[in-house]
């Protein structure tokens, strides 16, 4: 049987992707640390959905988290047809005053992860002309001060996602790179955004960002941004204004409260 990976399901964006790829009758292995969360949405899915789910407790921070994912789907011979990686996370704190050890777990989950898990389950994916959804940001358009590493992660994302595409497009699979604005979820609180004088006027909610997302991998486009003031951001702001200058004006926006 085929099925869907996807990572960080417990909460926000992942936990309603979840529910997207269920409603459209995808098996899935779910991923997170929080086990009750990943099994509450198991039950939720498997009394509306004639699907099957495997649920993983996992921290994919951990040196043998990949491992133990890859060896989990050999042995239970599940097929891999898709892969979501969703999960990640982003730190408000200027650079130089900050944890050193939570920039060093940002960075392997937002970026050595999320190309470890492309790397190994790709050419299964490639076999059954699946879809890889990779979770970057509007942030991955701008260097944001205060979000210095964050933001480099995501451009990381970016650059990657587009350019493996590339690569595999012929063979029929197809990595969509969904760049969501603010959204409501945990992120903000996880990121401590509240010191930061940044505030949205409008969040999206997880479940629109998801029905979107899962929509634009379907449809295999490349890069994805949803609404109009994200497309702004990310298309005609840092075309109009020199990158050094978007700096000056985003450390304005998001700077200490
Ligand atoms: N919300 C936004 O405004 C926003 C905007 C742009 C992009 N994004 C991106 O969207 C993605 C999802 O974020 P979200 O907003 O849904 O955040 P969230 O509500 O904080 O959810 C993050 C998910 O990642 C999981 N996770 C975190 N660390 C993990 C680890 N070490 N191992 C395994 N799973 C881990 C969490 O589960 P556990 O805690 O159970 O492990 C949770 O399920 C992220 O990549 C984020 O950068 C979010």
């Amino acid at each position: 049987m085929n099925y869907t990976i996807i990572t960080g399901a417990s909460k926000g964006i992942g936990r309603e992707l979840a529910i997207q790829y269920a409603k459209n009758g995808n098996n899935l292995i779910l991923v997170a640390r929080s086990l009750p969360l990943l099994e509450d949405l198991k039950s939720e899915l498997i009394l509306k959905y004639n699907i099957a789910i495997h649920l993983l407790e996992l921290d994919l921070t951990t040196d043998n988290a990949i491992n133990i994912l890859v060896n989990y789907c050999t042995t239970n011979n599940l097929n891999i047809e898709n892969l979501v990686n969703n999960a990640g996370f982003g730190d408000f704190s200027s650079f130089k005053e900050s944890d050193i050890n939570k920039i060093k777990s940002m960075l392997d989950l937002n970026m050595r992860v999320l190309t470890e898990l492309t790397y190994v389950f790709l050419k299964e994916i490639i076999a059954n002309k699946g879809r890889i959804m990779l979770l970057a940001s509007t942030a991955a358009f701008l260097p944001i001060p205060g979000m210095a590493v964050y933001a480099a992660t995501k451009a990381y994302v970016r650059s990657f996602g587009v350019a493996v595409n590339e690569e595999i497009k012929s063979t029929g699979a197809s990595i969509t790179v969904i760049c969501p604005g603010p959204t409501a979820t945990e992120f903000q609180e996880v990121a401590e955004l509240d010191k930061s004088k940044f505030v949205s006027s409008k969040l999206t909610s997880a479940k629109e960002l998801a029905v979107f997302a899962f929509k634009k991998t379907q449809q295999r486009q490349v890069i994805v941004t949803q609404g109009l003031s994200n497309a702004i951001t990310v298309n005609i702001v840092p075309r109009i204004l020199a990158y050094a200058d978007c700096a000056k004006i985003l450390k304005n926006i998001f700077k200490e409260k």
